[in-house]
């Protein structure tokens, strides 16, 4: 055997491998996103972690997960990711708006709207192929009267809901059927209109985000307010010695291209995914890749207080044809900062653990591999998470809100 201690993720008795299909509260979902961790994951480690008040932070925070997490069960969610739409999705999840400000929105909205001062004859064609004309005005006009909403957390959210029904299959997406966790290549979609006659369609904005309205207020949001930041992983605007738990899963490889499978999202947001891509971190080569880990790992270690965990979701990935155990490679370079390893937790255990796996086609790839890690002493919490029952605690339903209000 190597030299880390392997635990089996199905072998722990109240693993997230046990929390049904879907599990978390429906503000999860305001938005699919490629290369997510599921919340069942993100709420065991903030569980058995962390502890009430704690600042637990993600430094590559995607949609926003392990933030959300955190402030759901009465810890202070910090969230940072480099992507532009990615920080929406964050900070829509660290500082959502009360829905009835939402619906209120709208209302205004339905008066204000005038989609039809729109020319779509001036927006690119690539965006143009997903949409029907009629609906492409308003998608126009609701970005403009997003533009003037003073209130930069309910312009956030909406913003956020927006990018949810962007595009997608079903009535409440705007776009012609298509994926709704990545953007698809616009000449795939032309194609497919073309040979297929599809006819692009009619949607009602305002109607399509008052149903994303409802689905995502279902289970109310959090009382307890994070952060939300978009900086670079390697140099945090967070003070030294002052967050208690990381839980964070940084880019892999080449295997997610964020700025492409988010493309026509970055347009909706006044980006090109060019710009995005130039400054988000992607290689194929696992030396670049050391050097990023080395100093997004310095940088965790910088914040982190003593004595406390840090939790790395890493894969074990295909690349050129053979398979990389992440947390094979990230280990070394945690111990060197000054972490000390304390087990990687893995769906499988490896035979004999060596850096690089040459496996045959398929084996192995994508399954996560978790590298947890210590700044000093850390014990976990000593509490079983029961899927069955594990509720949010400091949730706010909306008739809540109207009784306060
Ligand atoms: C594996 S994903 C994280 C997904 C997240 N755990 C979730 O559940 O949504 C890695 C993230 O790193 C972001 N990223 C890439 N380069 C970055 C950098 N230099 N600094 C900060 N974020 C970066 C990407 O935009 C992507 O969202």
């Amino acid at each position: 055997m190597g030299r880390y201690r392997y635990i089996l993720s199905y072998g722990i008795r109240d693993s997230w491998k046990y929390a049904r299909d879907g599990w978390g509260i429906a503000l999860h979902r305001i938005c699919s996103r490629t290369g997510s961790f599921p919340p069942s994951l993100a709420h065991y480690f903030v569980m058995k972690y962390s502890r009430i008040g704690d600042v637990v932070l993600d430094p590559f925070s995607g949609k926003g997960t392990a933030p959300l997490e955190a402030c759901l069960n009465g810890r202070i969610g910090v969230g940072n990711d480099l992507s532009p739409e990615a920080y929406v999705l964050t900070r829509a999840k660290v500082r959502p708006v009360p829905k009835r400000r939402v619906i209120e929105w709208i209302d205004y909205a339905e008066r204000r709207l005038d989609p039809s001062s729109y020319d779509v004859s001036e927006v690119d064609d690539d965006v143009r192929a997903f949409y029907s004309n009629y609906t492409l005005r308003q998608i126009l006009a609701v970005r403009d009267l997003i533009d003037e909403t003073d209130d930069e957390d309910l312009a956030n959210f909406i913003k956020a809901m927006m990018l949810g029904i962007l595009h997608g299959p079903t009535k409440i997406h705007l776009s012609v059927r298509c994926s709704h966790s990545f953007s698809m290549a616009p000449g795939y979609i032309k194609r497919y209109v073309k040979e297929n006659g599809v006819k692009k369609p009619k949607r009602d904005v305002l109607k399509c985000l008052r149903i994303k309205a409802e689905r995502v207020f279902k289970d109310g949001i959090p009382s307890v307010k994070g952060f939300a930041y978009m900086n670079d992983a390697r140099s945090l605007p967070i003070e030294d010695e002052s967050v208690d738990l990381v839980v964070t899963s940084p880019p892999y490889f080449n295997m997610q291209t964020y700025a492409w499978d988010n493309w026509l999202r970055l347009w909706f947001l006044g980006y090109t995914y060019e710009e995005v891509r130039r400054m988000l971190f992607q290689t194929e080569s696992i030396k670049k890749f050391e050097g990023f880990m080395t100093d997004a790992l310095k940088e965790i270690f910088r914040v982190l207080k003593w004595n406390r965990a840090a939790i790395i979701v890493l894969g074990r990935v295909k690349l050129k044809g053979k398979v990389v155990d992440m947390a094979e490679l990230v280990a070394p370079i945690a111990e060197e900062i000054g972490f000390q390893v304390k087990s990687i937790i893995s769906d499988s255990i490896p035979k004999a653990n060596k850096y690089l796996w040459y496996l045959k086609e398929g084996d192995g790839v994508s399954k996560e591999v978790i590298l947890e890690l210590a700044k000093g002493e850390f014990q976990p919490n000593n509490i079983q998470v029961d899927w069955s029952s594990a509720e949010p605690l400091t949730i706010i339903k909306d008739y809540e809100e109207v009784i306060k209000a």
